[in-house]
């Protein structure tokens, strides 16, 4: 293997990563295990999640399901101890399970919506991190990537509930990422623009020129590809980025600039 090459590898490492049995967190499992590692597939449905392993395990890398319901602290509880019991250590986490909304004015979110949110992708993944590196100081360190979007950078009217939960966690990745340094482990964020998957799709059913809208704040004019996540995860995942934390990368087609 040549340096730069090695570099991306991630073999002997065990990876966890949440939301794994469709969209963007099936192509990211996929694309770490293709890089050399074993996968820990924590989702709600647990027969995607299969399919997700089987797919893994042709490639020749062990991968587990693992039922996790990200708005229960029970199950990441659970989901933490079963990924450490099966496979003995946790060198990756990717923070990608997450939920959107149809645009909706302020005036309309109510106190179950405010707390859904705030639960999925805020709450819970924060929870999360803070288990897993427990975990990982004990092996010596480790990546954590918070999968956030550009709407947590660059905030808009009517999807308050989805980016100002996004903004939260932009916010506790720099915690994170200060907090556990001196464990050997970092903690970098990547801000996705929109990418196809079922979150845009629905979006875009629901809300008449929500497509072209989106395609026309990006530089690059187009929606990006699910398999377009998986380089800026696995540079962050693996050694190509020993030297970078606390940092939020877009990957948005240009849309933003940090
Ligand atoms: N696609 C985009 O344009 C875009 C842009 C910016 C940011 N993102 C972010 O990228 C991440 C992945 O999004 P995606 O586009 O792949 O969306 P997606 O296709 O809707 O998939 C969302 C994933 O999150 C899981 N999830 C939702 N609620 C959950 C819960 N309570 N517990 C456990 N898992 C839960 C879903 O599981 P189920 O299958 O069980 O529902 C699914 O696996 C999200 O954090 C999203 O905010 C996406």
């Amino acid at each position: 293997m040549t340096a730069s090459k090695a570099l991306f590898d991630l073999s002997q490492k065990v990876c966890l990563v949440t939301g794994a049995n469709r969209g963007l967190g099936r192509a990211i499992a996929i694309g770490l295990a293709e890089a050399g590692a074993d996968v820990i597939i924590a989702c709600r449905d647990k027969a995607a999640g299969a399919a997700v392993a089987g797919e893994i395990a042709s490639q020749g890398r062990r991968a587990q399901v693992v039922p996790c319901d990200m708005e229960r602290w029970s199950d990441i509880d659970t989901l933490v101890k079963a990924a450490c019991d099966s496979f003995g250590r946790l060198d990756v986490l990717v923070n990608n399970a997450g939920i959107a909304h149809d645009p909706l004015p302020l005036t309309d979110v109510d106190e179950g919506m405010f707390d859904r949110f705030f639960h999925v992708n805020t709450r819970g993944p924060m929870r999360l991190a803070s288990l897993v590196a427990q975990r990982m100081a004990q092996s010596g360190g480790g990546s954590i990537v918070n999968i956030l979007t550009f709407g947590a950078i660059k905030p808009g009217g009517y999807l308050s509930m989805y980016c100002s939960s996004k903004a939260a966690m932009r916010s506790l990745n720099r915690s994170m990422a200060e907090e556990w340094a001196p464990l050997g482990i970092r903690v970098n964020a990547i801000a996705p623009g929109p990418f196809m998957t079922d979150m845009l799709k629905d979006l875009a059913g629901s809300t008449e020129g929500f497509m072209d809208f989106t395609v026309q704040t990006t530089l690059l004019k187009r929606v990006a590809e699910p398999h377009e996540i998986v380089g800026p995860v696995v540079f962050l995942a693996s050694a190509a980025s020993s030297y970078v934390t606390g940092q939020i990368l877009p990957v948005c087609g240009g849309g933003i600039s940090m």
